[in-house]
């Protein structure tokens, strides 16, 4: 059984709607840690001897975050800016990450018609997360294509927030069990672009 690291960054939690919804749907599965990082760090005083003995204790890493001007909310940055140390997560010595498997979860309040590049963003979801892939390869890690859920601006009806909850809950317990068809994902806009076809019945 994989271990799952959800590092969780939303500075308003108790106006979220989408990304509570998704949390609760993970939270209490076995093999999942869900790391609340506004909830750990209000103060942005990242221990990183902590977050580095999280990560090596699991095998896929997850950010999951509302998308704030195109990226990520600030905490994963300075995240990133603190934790991915020379000679850890990268460089000669730096092997903590490698081969362990990361993807985003974001939700965007823009619809998925806006992130094309003759749409209103002008840039794909893919493109704009580019950082993130360029980050994952220079940790020798597998990146995956971002589970997203676009189009909450409008607020999500019950049912979509619902479907889209069960559908990150399946992928979730599917990356768990490596039901997950990693290399056909990879070929994919979207992590849920097509789950039914990417997880496999044990
Ligand atoms: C500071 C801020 C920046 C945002 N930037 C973007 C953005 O760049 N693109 C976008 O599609 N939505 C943007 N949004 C909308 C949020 O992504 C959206 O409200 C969120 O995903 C909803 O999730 P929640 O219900 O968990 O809060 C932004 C919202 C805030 C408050």
């Amino acid at each position: 059984m994989k271990k799952i690291l959800i590092n969780f960054a939303h500075p308003a939690k108790s106006h979220s709607n989408i990304n509570k919804a998704l949390r609760k749907a993970v939270e209490t599965l076995e093999g999942v840690t869900v790391n609340d990082l506004y909830a750990n760090y209000p103060d942005f005083m990242i221990d990183i001897q902590r977050e580095q003995a999280l990560c090596e204790a699991h095998d896929i890493i997850i950010f999951q975050h509302p998308f704030y001007w195109y990226s990520t909310p600030a905490i994963m940055k300075e995240w990133l800016d603190l934790v991915l140390e020379h000679g850890w997560a990268y460089g000669s010595e730096g092997k903590a990450l490698e081969n362990k498997l990361f993807f985003q979860v974001i939700t965007t309040g823009g619809d998925a018609s806006t992130y094309q590049k003759d749409g209103y963003n002008q840039f794909t979801i893919n493109e704009l997360t580019s950082p993130y892939q360029a980050t994952a390869k220079l940790c020798n890690m597998t990146w995956l294509p971002p589970f997203t859920v676009s189009g909450v601006h409008r607020g999500l009806e019950q049912e979509k927030v619902q479907s889209q909850s069960e559908d990150y809950r399946r992928t979730i317990i599917a990356l768990r069990d490596s039901l997950f068809n990693i290399e056909q994902a990879k070929q994919q806009p979207f992590l849920n672009s097509d789950i039914n076809r990417m997880i496999r019945t044990p």
